[in-house]
């Protein structure tokens, strides 16, 4: 129990933090991931920590890499008291978190470190190693992290633990990484980090690192459903270590829903097993357990969220697409011209910005005729079109089947560009994508080479309000592996593979849900209204 002198503070410190978080916009703390934790849940994780360390854990030398005002010292206080606290370090970028964490806790025996924990922990002052390490580390997602210094982080992670980290990962994976190196061998430590890394590929390297450089107890995530402490743990895990070597025979408890101290699930899973495994969220198996759903196809999937359609078939790419300036240089009137992207096979980049006239900043350039004026007509208008599609007839262009049916036989299916494009057909083994995401922010469509991805329901509203997480939304996309894309496309002879539309759309998008956890709910009253509407009509 905190001494009565402690409690005090706590509750001083639960004001100032209110204080200083209202002085904020959401915005603003999310660039900077300042999402203090709750104290009761602190105090519970400091609880198991100390119920597993027991007698290795006789003196205390305390680290929050990511101090805030400090809620997790308050915890270790409160649990280990301070007869048992040896040292104690907090470190913290913020000026206001830093002033406040020293006015509270300065005569408890907290120094407080003013700086960017990734630059001190790698500078000559980087204060004593710690051997316990409490902390929610600062969450700040990569598109926050600017390039030159990501670069500075990966160099660090690589130098410091032997990691090669992903650059779409967030600032916490090297905040883990960098202050496990820190930490003293045979040190306890206790993350509170969000659970995607668990799933996705840029988390396979802090897996590795979880399990095969310190062994790795416990991972214990929350129920989204679960409203204890508000908001703040949608998507969140504690992960609890030690920075020893795993033994033989090692299993990790992975817990699900309830508190760490009662979690609502449970399963004990073979390290062996956990190092293999491309996503841990699925463990333990539990109702509640987003990640049984989805597999039980009660989950979010890509349908959910996007409507998705193949791009057009011309019935003659050759003759219909060709390059904008040949086709400017022969007089063919822009307005029947649409930009087209070239077929995935000379498409190398896979973010395509557009220009001012929404022609992708790619060469060569293409367009595709698209025109719905009668012959008679497009004759007076735009001869020189007009002679073009004369050439039609004697290269057996009419014949066939599609352009056959469409009138004119010069007007294409009509499709609106699409924020994202998916390849249609490709190869890859294992983790390896075998179709390729595309972010296309130009005017162009596609031919049906690709599959066009249109953001519906609650995703096309949060991207109008929220254009910029249009590049989460292609990070996701970039995350959905190997493995599931396979698993609903087919595959032909000599390891080809094809997906379609509907095979495409059955694919889980439990990730978006993690990420944006209020989709859900804009997916389930579609349910919801589709429900009523089928009774009010008797269906
Ligand atoms: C998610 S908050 C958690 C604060 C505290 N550990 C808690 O649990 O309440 C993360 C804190 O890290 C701080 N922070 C962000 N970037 C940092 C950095 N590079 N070095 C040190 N602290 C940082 C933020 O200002 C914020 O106070």
């Amino acid at each position: 129990m905190l001494a009565k002198h402690e409690n005090s503070i706590e509750a001083r410190r639960q004001a100032i933090q209110a204080a200083l978080d209202s002085s904020k916009s959401t915005a603003e703390r999310n660039r900077l991931g300042q999402f203090a934790t709750p104290n009761a849940l602190a105090v519970q994780i400091a609880r198991y920590v100390q119920s597993i360390a027991g007698h290795h854990l006789r003196m205390v030398r305390f680290a929050d890499p990511a101090i805030g005002t400090g809620s997790f010292y308050s915890a270790a206080l409160a649990v280990f008291g301070s007869g048992r606290m040896e040292s104690a370090v907090g470190v913290e970028l913020d000026a206001g978190f830093c002033n406040a964490a020293r006015d509270l806790w300065a005569q408890a025996g907290l120094d407080v470190v003013q700086g960017d924990f990734t630059r001190i922990v790698a500078s000559p002052r980087c204060p004593v190693s710690p051997n316990l390490i409490l902390t929610n580390p600062p969450y700040v997602r990569h598109h926050h992290i600017d390039r030159e210094d990501k670069e500075r982080l990966q160099a660090l992670a690589y130098q410091m633990a032997g990691v090669k980290v992903n650059g779409l990962a967030g600032l916490y994976v090297y905040f883990v990484l960098l202050a496990t190196e820190w930490m003293k061998d045979g040190g306890y430590a206790a993350w509170l980090v969000p659970s995607e890394f668990m799933d996705v590929n840029y988390g396979a390297a802090l897996k590795r690192y979880l399990t095969d450089r310190v062994t790795l107890i416990r991972a214990h995530r929350f129920d989204p459903e679960d409203v204890q402490f508000g908001d703040a743990l949608v998507s969140s895990v504690v992960l609890v270590f030690r920075k020893t070597a795993p033994p033989p025979g090692h299993v990790v408890e992975f817990t699900f829903g309830g508190t760490i101290l009662e979690s609502h699930a449970k399963a004990s899973i073979p390290l062996e097993q956990a190092h293999k495994s491309r996503k841990w969220t699925v463990y333990p198996s539990h109702a509640r357990n987003d990640r049984r759903m989805s597999k039980d196809d009660q989950g979010a999937a890509m349908g959910d969220l996007f409507r998705i359609q193949r791009g057009i078939a011309t019935g003659s790419n050759k003759f219909f697409v060709l390059e904008r300036h040949e086709a400017e240089s022969r007089g063919f009137p822009e307005r029947h011209l649409r930009p087209i992207l070239p077929s995935p096979r000379f498409l190398k980049a896979i973010v395509i910005d557009g220009d001012q006239d929404g022609y992708p900043l790619i060469k060569p350039q293409l367009c595709v005729i698209d025109c719905d004026l009668p012959e008679a007509i497009l004759e007076v208008r735009h001869p020189a079109l007009w002679k073009y599609l004369q050439t039609a007839e004697a290269l057996g262009i009419k014949d066939g089947y599609l352009v056959g049916k469409r009138s004119p036989w010069y007007k294409q299916e009509q499709r609106n560009p699409a924020p994202f494009l998916c390849t249609y057909m490709g190869r890859g083994s294992d983790q390896k994508q075998p179709f390729r995401f595309i972010w296309n922010r130009s005017q162009a469509i596609g031919t049906n080479l690709y599959l066009m991805l249109y953001p519906k329901n609650g995703l096309a509203r949060m991207l109008r309000e929220h254009p910029d997480r249009a590049a989460d939304v292609f990070a996701l996309l970039g995350q959905v592996t190997g493995y599931e894309l396979r698993g609903e496309g087919r595959v032909y002879g000599g390891g080809l593979n094809k997906i379609e539309p509907s095979e495409l759309a059955r694919i889980s998008a439990a990730a978006f849900i993690e990420r944006w956890p209020g989709l859900r709910s804009t997916i389930q009253r579609q349910g919801v209204l589709f429900d009523e509407a089928s009774s009010a009509s008797g269906a």
